[in-house]
C-alpha cells in the first residue's frame, strides 16, 4: 500500500489505473469503513481511501480540534482490509488558500435534519468530497465508484444528488451500517463516550426501532399519528438524560415526511454527554 500527501503525488500514483474505487474518510477509522475499503475491492482495479479532516464541515463549537488523529493506525488497518493507496493530504494541501468557491447543496435536502442543527455541514462535506473526487479520479477512465456508509444516510443522499445534478461520472454506492454486538452503531465518535454513557449509548438504535415499530403499525394514517409518535421518542429518550435534536420517520426518495405507501427510513440524533450521535435504519 502507498501513502501519499500530495495531489500530484496522488495523481502519479493513479495514472497507470482506469478504474478507482475511492473510500474517502476523516480517519480514525472502525469496521464500518473497513467493510467499505472491502466492498471496494471489487469494483475498480484500485482502491483508494483518503484521510482528512476537513474544517470545513465542522462549526466552530464542534470538535475539529480534538477529533481523533491516528494516521498510522489507520494505515495498518487499511492495509489489512485491502486499500492500494492512502491519501493523507495536510490542510495547506487541500487547501492552499481559504476555499472561496463552495458547493451549495440544495436547501430542501440540506438544509434539513443533520443540515438543520448543523448549518452549512454539507456545503463542507459536498466541497471536499467534490476536490477529493477531482484528486483521485482525475487520471480515470473506466467506471469509478465512490462509497459512503449508511450510518451517515443523509450525507451519501447529498452526495448523490450532487453527483447527479452535476452530471459526474462516478457511481457512489452505499454500505450498511456496521453495528457493534449491543447494536450500538460504528462510528468514530463512540470514543468519546465514558463507560457509563457506552453502556447507555445503544438506546438510542432501541428507540429508533421502536418509533419504527410504532409507524408501521399505524401504516395508513402515517402522517396523521407520525408527529405525535415521534414527540413520545424524544420524551422517552430525553427522561433518560438523553438530549435529542430529532427522532423521525421519513420517506427514503428525498426525507419529506412520508405518506401512506411511501418507502420509509427512520432517523435520529441525540447528544449523550457531550457526545452527539446519529443512526437510522431503514423500514
Ligand atoms: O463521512 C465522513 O467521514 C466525511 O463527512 C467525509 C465524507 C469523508 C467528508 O469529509
Amino acid at each position: 500500500m502507498q501513502l501519499v500527501h500530495t495531489i500530484e503525488e496522488l495523481r502519479d500514483v493513479l495514472r497507470p489505473f482506469d478504474a478507482p474505487a475511492f473510500v474517502p474518510t476523516m480517519g480514525n477509522l472502525h469496521d464500518g469503513h473497513l467493510n467499505l475499503v472491502r466492498s471496494a475491492k471489487p469494483l475498480g482495479d484500485v482502491v483508494v481511501s483518503s484521510i482528512f479532516v476537513n474544517r470545513l464541515q465542522f462549526a466552530p463549537n464542534e470538535d475539529f480540534d480534538s477529533y481523533p488523529r491516528t494516521l498510522q493506525a489507520d494505515c495498518d488497518r487499511l492495509e489489512q482490509a485491502g486499500c492500494d493507496v492512502v491519501f493523507a493530504p495536510k490542510e495547506k494541501e487541500l487547501y492552499p488558500v481559504p476555499q472561496g468557491f463552495k458547493i451549495q447543496p440544495a436547501a430542501e435536502l440540506a438544509d434539513i435534519l443533520e443540515g438543520h442543527f448543523r448549518p452549512g455541514f454539507f456545503t463542507g462535506v459536498c466541497t471536499v468530497v467534490m476536490k477529493l473526487f477531482q484528486c483521485v479520479f482525475s487520471e480515470a477512465k473506466g467506471p469509478r465508484h465512490a462509497l459512503f456508509g449508511k450510518k451517515d444516510y443523509q450525507q451519501q443522499m447529498v452526495i448523490r444528488r450532487m453527483v447527479q445534478q452535476f452530471a459526474l461520472p462516478i457511481t457512489i454506492v452505499a454500505g450498511e451500517t456496521q453495528r457493534a454486538p449491543d447494536g450500538l452503531a460504528l462510528s468514530s465518535r463512540n470514543r468519546y463516550l465514558s463507560e457509563a454513557d457506552r453502556a447507555e449509548a445503544v438506546q438510542l438504535s432501541l428507540a429508533l426501532r421502536a418509533l419504527a415499530r410504532d409507524a408501521l403499525s399505524c401504516a395508513d394514517a402515517l402522517s396523521t399519528k407520525l408527529p405525535a409518535l415521534e414527540d413520545r421518542a424524544m420524551h422517552a429518550l430525553a427522561a433518560r438524560g438523553w438530549m435529542p435534536d430529532y427522532l423521525t420517520v421519513r420517506r427514503r426518495a428525498d426525507l419529506l415526511p412520508p405518506q401512506a405507501g411511501d418507502e420509509l427510513v427512520v432517523l435520529g440524533a441525540a447528544r449523550l454527554s457531550s457526545t452527539r450521535l446519529i443512526d437510522n435504519f431503514e423500514i
